[in-house]
């Protein structure tokens, strides 16, 4: 089977991420969300990711421009009729999944595959919510930190960001690099950037909702979401998509 257009539902972190990397490689995209703003805003972010890489001779103009142009936005789901096969990448809800899932499964053809880019929601429950559990995939695009290390490392940060503190001013006045877990997860693990920067750039509303799942589907107390996420969620601090998070953007 060859794979020409695909479908993806939400254009937001992931969404427009799938849309670019389907563009880039010369296949046309449909990215779908629930309004012209939140297409635009999606949109936006290809174009301003796709600048960058110009900027960096890693792609020329015309090949930004040929991408681009493969990429359609809409907010009808009719428009998804045709595609090869769908990537659901809309909110980490379930409710919303399924409602989701029926409404494409009635616009697009039998054979059709439909993937979920879930992060924690069972791929068995939403395949056999739909009537093609055998045509169903889970792929998940992965950020590459265990997600326990950070849910723990929130829980830390709310009790020790003081002991941080110190340690990050006395390292300053040493003139040294202070042994935090950013750096240690930078200079140690080579990871490009620390983990509540990751945090920020995932969303920490998608963090919450996954953690939520975890802990209701597990019935285990080590995945209870961190109180400071809760806060940081209820006042609307969702990392980069909002400005602000762990850190200002
Ligand atoms: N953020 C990450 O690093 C990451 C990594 C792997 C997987 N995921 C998963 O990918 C999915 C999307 O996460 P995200 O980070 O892109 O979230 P996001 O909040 O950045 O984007 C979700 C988008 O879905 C849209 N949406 C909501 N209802 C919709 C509907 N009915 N139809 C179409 N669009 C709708 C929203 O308007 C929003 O633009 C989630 O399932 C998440 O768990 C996220």
């Amino acid at each position: 089977m060859t794979i020409k257009t695909v479908g993806i539902i939400g254009a937001g972190t992931m969404g427009n991420g799938i849309a670019q990397a389907c563009a880039v490689a010369g296949i046309a995209a449909v990215m779908l969300d629930i309004n012209e703003a939140a297409v635009q805003k999606g949109i936006a972010t290809v174009s301003g990711s796709l600048d960058r890489l110009v900027k960096k001779e890693k792609m020329t103009a015309e090949q930004k421009a040929a991408a681009m142009a493969r990429i359609k936005s809409t907010t009808q789901m009719a428009d998804l009729k045709g595609v090869d096969i769908v990537i659901e990448a809309a909110t980490e809800n379930e409710g919303l999944k399924l409602k989701i899932l029926k409404e494409a499964e009635a616009v697009i053809g039998a054979g059709t595959i439909i993937a979920s880019n879930t992060s924690s929601i069972s791929i068995t429950q939403l395949a056999a919510a739909t009537a093609r559990p055998g045509q169903f995939i889970g792929m998940h695009f992965f950020n590459p930190v265990p997600m326990m290390a950070l849910v723990e490392l929130i829980r830390g940060l709310q009790t020790t960001d003081e002991t941080h503190a110190r340690v990050e001013a006395l390292a300053k006045a040493l003139g040294k690099t202070p042994i935090t877990v950013k750096n240690s997860m930078k200079l140690g693990c080579n990871h490009p950037i620390g983990p509540l920067a990751l945090a920020d750039m995932i969303g920490l509303d998608t963090m919450l909702a996954v953690m939520k799942v975890f802990y209701e589907g597990f019935n285990d107390s080590k995945y209870r979401p961190a109180p400071l996420l809760k806060e940081m969620v209820a006042a609307g601090y969702l990392g980069r998509k909002t400005g602000r998070g762990f850190y200002t953007y």
